[in-house]
């Protein structure tokens, strides 16, 4: 632990993400005697607060699971936790570096959890106050900017002040167990890689259904929608691990290095393609769970064309991935809660089978992240018994669970990996510049094509898989959503 910085100031620190994730997630790695011993915390928000009344409003025994709540820990681990107001003003910037004092030697994580309008003001200031020398990084949550000008300006604003290697951009999708084991399957085993091509693979699908719908965020998602939210940054980065060369290294430049050839070698859309290769949605009142829910726009109170789901057909332009569809579907108000990754592989060239009973399948692996975190391949074997005039086929699973249950141990929140790596300076599960920005590229042409083209946003009833259209998308080809 010799290199793990040992202070951490939490931006938008009264905040919900803060209260939901980043404490409980700094409790669990406390609790298991990850952060150094006199690891200082720093909360800071806009109002005046005393660090008892802040301890105090943080619930850590109501975020975490019981069984893991320990009062005596919690207490020790909250008294480790001290405020510091700051809206913006010079001399609240002073005042939080006094209390960073000769600290600062030993390392300072700066977490900016606060909307992105204060990402530049917010750097700025440490940089006036002397709190963003070589030994202070900062990570800052998603969204950097709504299009590729704005995150450019972001970007420009915090690489004046941090230099790129001391900038940790978070995407919470890559602290997920599964997500980091797609590297080890892809990498760590050899019968998939000389399948792993246009010469296999026949085309690839990615799901994150959500069955929560605005859940009070309106003031944020209202004309942002489904495409900026979730396919800019989590969808584009399952999307370019899937799709990456192997990296010569687990180096964070390498791995980074490989990613971003995949998000710039998607093709853009334009008005002319944009109709044949993306749906977008908006839920109307339905079902979830059993339980009826309202529409978008009234639960916004108004009438909005924001997308809350979204599905595209995209093709990465190179040599490996030439042909090879990757359908992607994100959707608030989905009858489930899936994040998974379909691989649909090449049928056999010829049948040798006559056709009676079950047809041979192609191939398929499916890589859930969650709720479940497995992966399933299925594979055509022969019906158990005595067959006649040819035998009879199914498809039968081989089911890896990739469970922390599994292996005898507690769930990680994704935060924990990422706030681990970011004390401990490994950038590698973090979003360089180059890739963020190749993403809204790609991204700002779908937008810009959605607004040429007039694309609308189709309604769907909430608790179904979106519009008829996206289903539409993928059977033009042949092919279905996995369900
Ligand atoms: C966030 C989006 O980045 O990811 C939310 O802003 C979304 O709209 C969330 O609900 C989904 O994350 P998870 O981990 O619940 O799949």
């Amino acid at each position: 632990m010799t290199d793990a910085y040992q202070t951490i100031i939490i931006f938008g620190g009264t905040g919900d993400l803060a209260h939901r994730m980043l404490f409980p997630s700094l409790y669990n790695l406390y609790l298991d005697r990850l952060l150094p011993d006199d690891m200082q915390i720093i909360a800071s928000g806009r109002g005046a607060m005393d660090d008892d009344a802040f301890r105090a409003s943080i619930d850590l025994a109501k975020t975490l699971p019981e069984d893991h709540f320990d009062a005596d820990e919690a207490a020790a681990f909250l008294s480790r936790i001290r405020y510091c107001p700051v809206s913006g003003e010079a001399a609240q910037f002073a005042a939080l570096r006094d209390m960073v004092g000769d600290r600062i030697e030993r390392g300072v994580a700066v977490y900016l959890s606060t909307p992105p309008s204060l990402f530049a003001p917010m750097v700025e200031g440490l940089g006036k106050a002397g709190l963003a020398g070589p030994t202070v990084r900062v990570a800052m949550e998603k969204p950097i900017g709504h299009d590729l000008a704005s995150s450019r300006q972001v970007n420009d604003a915090v690489n004046a002040v941090f230099d790129e290697d001391r900038v940790f951009r978070v995407d919470h999708y890559l602290g997920k167990e599964t997500v980091q084991n797609l590297l080890v399957l892809r990498f760590g085993n050899t019968m998939f890689e000389p399948l792993w091509s246009a010469r296999g693979i026949e085309h690839v699908q990615i799901t994150v259904a959500e069955t929560v719908g605005l859940e009070g965020r309106v003031s944020y998602y209202d004309g942002v929608g489904a495409l900026k939210d979730m396919v800019q940054n989590h969808m584009l980065q399952l999307l370019a691990l899937v799709a990456m060369e192997p990296p010569a290294s687990m180096a964070p430049a390498a791995v980074r290095d490989e990613k971003v050839k995949v998000i710039r070698s998607l093709r853009p859309m334009s008005p002319e393609t944009v109709e044949a290769l993306s749906v977008r949605g908006q839920y109307g009142s339905g079902a979830v769970g059993g339980e009826p829910v309202r529409g978008y726009a009234d639960e916004l109170g108004e009438r909005s064309d924001t997308e809350t789901f979204v599905a595209l057909k995209a093709h990465i332009d190179n040599w490996r991935w030439a042909g090879v569809p990757f359908y992607l579907r994100t959707g608030k108000r989905m009858p489930e809660r899936s994040s998974e990754i379909l691989i649909q592989f090449r049928p056999v060239p010829h049948s040798i089978f006559a056709k009676k009973g079950k047809g041979l399948e192609p191939n398929t692996m499916l890589i859930r992240i969650q709720p479940q975190e497995n992966i399933q391949l299925q594979v055509m074997a022969k019906q158990p018994g005595l067959d006649r005039h040819g035998l009879n086929l199914r498809e039968v699973a081989l089911d890896v669970s990739l469970s922390t249950e599994a292996a005898g141990q507690r769930r990680r929140i994704a935060y924990e990996r990422l706030l681990l790596d970011l004390i401990e300076g490994d950038p590698t599960l973090f979003v360089r510049r180059d890739e963020v920005e190749a993403a809204w590229t790609w991204i700002d042409s779908i937008h810009q094509a959605w607004t040429e083209a007039r694309v609308p946003a189709r309604p769907y009833t909430a608790g179904t898989w979106g519009p008829s259209a996206a289903i539409a998308l993928i059977e033009r080809d042949g092919a279905s959503w996995h369900e």
